[in-house]
């Protein structure tokens, strides 16, 4: 049994939670203890995505407070009194130098509460934005430093797989039973990646995006469509009010329409269906290449000259667009990822990452699991868990911990912007 303290924050969240491990490899349980996140999507907004310095400087300011809700959830937050030794001090405000607003608010903290029962701290140490990395990561050092716990750096990704595989038991996460070769499919802001895991942290990249990542292409479209940041949300719910409002369009639930369609029904329905179809026509580009790999900038090229050519899209249009959008960028993912099963026979495929909320990349990917490989598994982490949240951290940091795998000494850790798996 360890707890273990996480911290992410890697991109627009800063996220702190204690997570209880218990069992081993074979068979793992973990009971969140305490979970606190920030998001700062709301100040980005002004800027239409991240603004790394921005970032940064929310981190430093609410590190403290997001770490004293997560112990206090854990109720391992308790008063008391300890002196810190001067040297001691000085070697927080050396760790903390590039973090000159979290370094008394830091202080100030640990003078003032107890020293937590937990076993090691976890922090992600890429990939991401660096600036917003580094926080963390002097955070954590400073922690460890102070508190003497062992330091675990996560790969962030590693941590999307680790909660894609999770499944809910009880009040628990568990995870057992795993059958490598297991295929991860990664997609978020950052990342557009097919890994084969081949074993407990042993991965091989089979595919990844040629440029944008899938994330990013939401976001982008979004924006050329003057929806908010982040994009993927707005696109998603754009186009669930086209694929919706068919079926409401006549009075007609669309249970109904499955099971008898009838011939005017039929024919209302091919009024509207043209329109949508041939005007709002993207491509899938790469679909028929050999590769695995991905790439989704004529994808976003397309809909920007189809904007240029259409600037006076009608609400009803834009749902068509997004939806037909959404419907491209689910068809490549799947297409890709049913060679990457095939070809590397693996039997359970795991999505994660922020882009695995989408309700119709969700829809489509269970469904074609259920008929084009009946055999396989397929596992999407619950909704909570697929964006960014320091959780998954702690669930990857315990397979480090196994091994381990502890940062020795503290200045070893850097932050990568670019870490990869394979
Ligand atoms: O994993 P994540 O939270 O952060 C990164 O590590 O990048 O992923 C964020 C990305 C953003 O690009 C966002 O637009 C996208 O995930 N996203 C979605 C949805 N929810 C978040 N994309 C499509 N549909 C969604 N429902
Ligand atoms: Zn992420």
């Amino acid at each position: 049994m360890m707890k273990i303290l996480a911290i992410e924050t890697s991109c627009d969240e800063t996220a702190v939670a204690v997570v209880e491990a218990s069992g081993d490899e074979k068979r793992a349980e973990f009971k969140v203890l305490g979970n606190a996140l920030l998001s700062q999507i709301e100040l980005h907004r002004q800027y239409g995505g991240v603004f790394p310095s921005l970032a940064k400087r929310e981190h430093a300011k609410n590190l403290v407070p997001i770490l004293e809700a997560a112990l206090e959830e854990a109720e391992l937050l308790h008063e008391d009194r300890q002196a810190i030794p001067a040297e001691t001090r000085d070697k927080i405000a050396a760790i903390l130098s590039r973090e000159p607003d979290l370094c008394e608010p830091f202080l100030d903290f640990v003078s003032e509460s107890e020293r937590p029962e937990i076993d090691a701290i976890a922090v992600t140490a890429g990939p991401g934005l660096e600036p917003a990395l580094w926080v963390g990561i002097n955070f954590a050092k400073a922690l460890s430093l102070i508190w003497e716990k062992p330091l675990i750096g996560v790969n962030h990704m590693e941590g999307h797989i680790l909660a894609a595989l999770a499944e809910q038991s009880g009040e628990k996460l568990s995870i057992s039973n795993l059958q490598f070769p297991i295929l991860a499919l990664l997609i978020s802001g950052g990342h557009t990646e097919l890994v084969l895991m081949k074993n407990w942290l042993e991965y091989e990249l089979v595919g990844k995006t040629r440029d944008d990542a899938v994330g990013e292409t939401f976001d982008k479209v979004a924006r050329m469509l003057a929806l908010p940041y982040p994009g993927g949300p707005e696109i998603s719910k754009l186009a669930e009010l086209s694929r919706n409002s068919e079926s409401v369009e006549d009075g007609l639930p669309q249970a109904r329409r499955r099971r008898g369609e009838s011939e005017v029904f039929q024919q209302k329905n091919e009024r509207i269906r043209p329109q949508t179809d041939s005007e709002f026509n993207l491509p899938r580009p790469m679909l028929d290449s050999e590769t695995c790999d991905f790439s989704f900038a004529g994808l976003k090229t397309a809909v920007l000259y189809l904007l240029k050519k259409r600037a006076d899209l009608n609400e009803r249009e834009k749902q068509h667009l997004a939806r037909e959008f959404e419907d491209a960028v689910a068809d490549v993912l799947w297409k890709k990822t049913a060679q990457a099963l095939e070809e590397t026979g693996a039997r359970t495929l795991v999505v994660g990452g922020g882009v695995s909320a989408n309700t119709h990349i969700r829809r489509t990917f269970r469904e074609k699991m259920d008929s084009e490989f009946p055999d396989s598994n397929l596992r999407i982490p619950a909704s909570s868990l697929t964006t960014d949240n320091a959780i998954m951290i702690a669930l990857a940091a315990f397979y480090r911990a196994e091994r381990g795998e502890y940062v020795r000494p503290l200045d070893k850790l850097e932050a990568s912007g670019n870490l990869s798996l394979a």
